[in-house]
């Protein structure tokens, strides 16, 4: 099945973007509730990918350049759909002038972010009990890297 990224108003679809990050976060990855939710989605930029409609995925950018919050719903992994909506949301950094954009990865999907140009910026550290490292990717000059968002299945 097709999907799309589209941007996102928290104010209109948090319930939606909501959803999906507590089956991912929450659910599946047993992160506290209260750390799943913060003040940041207030003023964050939003996207969502949907299929037939229903949201399948999401990220969020910080008006500080950092992306974070990147979620799929497990039967949709591996088509895509997370690569299409990082890239969104770094073209989006980009809009916003931001020189680079850092994130913080779950240690396991450090190949993720490699494969769109991020490197990693330091040691291995423990947030909301699951392992990360830091990643940063330069946005000066070097828009090719980036790969364009994709819509196949
Ligand atoms: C990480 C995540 C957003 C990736 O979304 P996705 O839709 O599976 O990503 P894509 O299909 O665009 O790309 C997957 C590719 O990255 C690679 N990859 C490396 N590590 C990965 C990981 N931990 N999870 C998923 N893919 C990973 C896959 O091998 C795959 O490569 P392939 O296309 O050659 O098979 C998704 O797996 C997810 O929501 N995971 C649970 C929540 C999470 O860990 N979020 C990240 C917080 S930092």
């Amino acid at each position: 099945m097709p999907f799309e990224v589209q941007r996102a108003d928290w104010r209109m679809h948090g319930a939606t973007l909501s959803a999906i990050r507590r089956d991912v976060f929450v659910v599946e990855q047993h992160v506290p509730e209260s750390e799943e939710w913060d003040e940041w989605d207030a003023v964050s930029r939003h996207v969502i990918a949907l299929a037939d409609g229903a949201g399948v995925g999401t990220g969020r950018l910080l008006p500080d350049g950092r992306i974070g919050r990147m979620a799929v719903l497990k039967a949709w992994r591996g088509r895509g759909v997370g690569g299409a909506l990082l890239s969104a949301l770094i073209h989006m950094a980009r809009e916003d002038g931001h020189g680079e954009t850092r994130l913080h990865a779950q240690t396991h999907a450090r190949d993720f972010y490699a494969r769109h140009g991020y490197e990693p910026v330091g040691g291995e550290f423990m947030e909301a009990g699951i392992p990360h490292i830091e990643m940063r990717l330069s946005l000066g000059g070097c828009a090719s890297r980036t790969p364009s968002p994709r819509t196949k299945p």
